[in-house]
């Protein structure tokens, strides 16, 4: 069910989440977190779905969790609002379709952190990424002090985090917090033309690439090889190979049918 909060549009296969707290900043309340996790897995279990595009609206993508739900939380309460963020967060990070953000705007603490969770980032020339946990008196804890520093290392991402001070979409795309950079008007248009040249792949071995990245990131070197083979070997039974690599042969664009 679409609700005002968490507005969703689905188009050509891509479905579009956009975060509608405008007033707020898209701060990121129990609500709005709930109808996030619930919108995310209605797409991810969509078989008319092959990509998903998460933005904002108005002049922020997600300014943080709301400050108001935190502020006189006992430490009990902390943990479980922690632990809560990063299950609805993991469950996105683990979709098996693309899942990419276009940061149009302010993507700070709980907003940066789910532009992580994300598979790919587009950012606009205008968006605002930081983690400025630390002026509150706090850190992250939606996963940001996890998967900064594995994505874009450690140095950067401690810099972002101790000094709290908020980078641009270029600074981003600089340092690799962000994978593509568009001028505000082409964002989206930038982000559903990186979602069609996925969904022109297969859809079984797109899900099993993505898996193999987010399994193999935590493991040592040789444990990630053996399950890149596993994932490898597991399109052995799938149509999707025998179809795209006949298709090559053949000389003409496959016909993916997703299985
Ligand atoms: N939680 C709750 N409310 C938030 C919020 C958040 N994370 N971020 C913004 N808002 C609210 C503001 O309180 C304000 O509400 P009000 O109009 O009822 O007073 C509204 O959104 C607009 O924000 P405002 O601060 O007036 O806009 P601005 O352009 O002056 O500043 C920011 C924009 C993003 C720099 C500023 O809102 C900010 O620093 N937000 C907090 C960012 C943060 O620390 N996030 C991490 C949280 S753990």
């Amino acid at each position: 069910m679409p609700s005002d909060l968490i507005l969703v549009e689905t188009r050509q296969q891509i479905g579009t989440v956009t975060i509608n707290r405008p007033d707020k900043l898209n701060a990121l309340n129990a609500a709005v977190l709930g109808e996030l996790e619930t919108a995310m897995q209605r797409l991810g279990s969509d078989a008319g779905i092959r990509a998903i595009v998460i933005t904002g609206a108005g002049r922020s993508f997600v300014a943080g969790a709301d400050i108001g739900e935190i502020a006189n939380a006992s430490r009990g309460t902390l943990q479980a609002f922690a632990e809560r963020g990063q299950a609805v967060f993991r469950a996105i990070e683990q979709t098996r379709k693309p899942v990419i953000a276009a940061v149009n705007g302010f993507a700070l603490g709980g907003g940066c952190e789910l532009a992580l969770a994300c598979h790919i980032r587009v950012a606009s020339t205008k968006a605002k990424f930081g983690l400025p946990e630390v002026k509150l008196g706090l850190i992250p804890g939606f996963g940001g002090t996890q998967r900064l520093p594995r994505l874009v290392g450690r140095g950067p991402a401690l810099r972002l985090i101790l000094s709290a001070e908020p980078i641009d979409g270029t600074e981003a795309h600089r340092i690799g917090l962000a994978d593509l950079l568009a001028e505000p008007e082409t964002l989206m248009t930038t982000a559903y033309t990186l979602a069609d040249a996925c969904m022109a792949n297969s859809p079984v071995a797109i899900a099993r690439a993505s898996e193999a990245v987010d399994v193999g990131l935590d493991l040592s070197l040789e444990d990630g090889l053996r399950s890149e083979a596993t994932l490898f070997a597991s399109l052995g039974d799938s149509n999707d190979m025998r179809e795209g690599t006949l298709a090559f042969i053949e000389k003409r664009a496959p016909a993916f049918r997703g299985n």
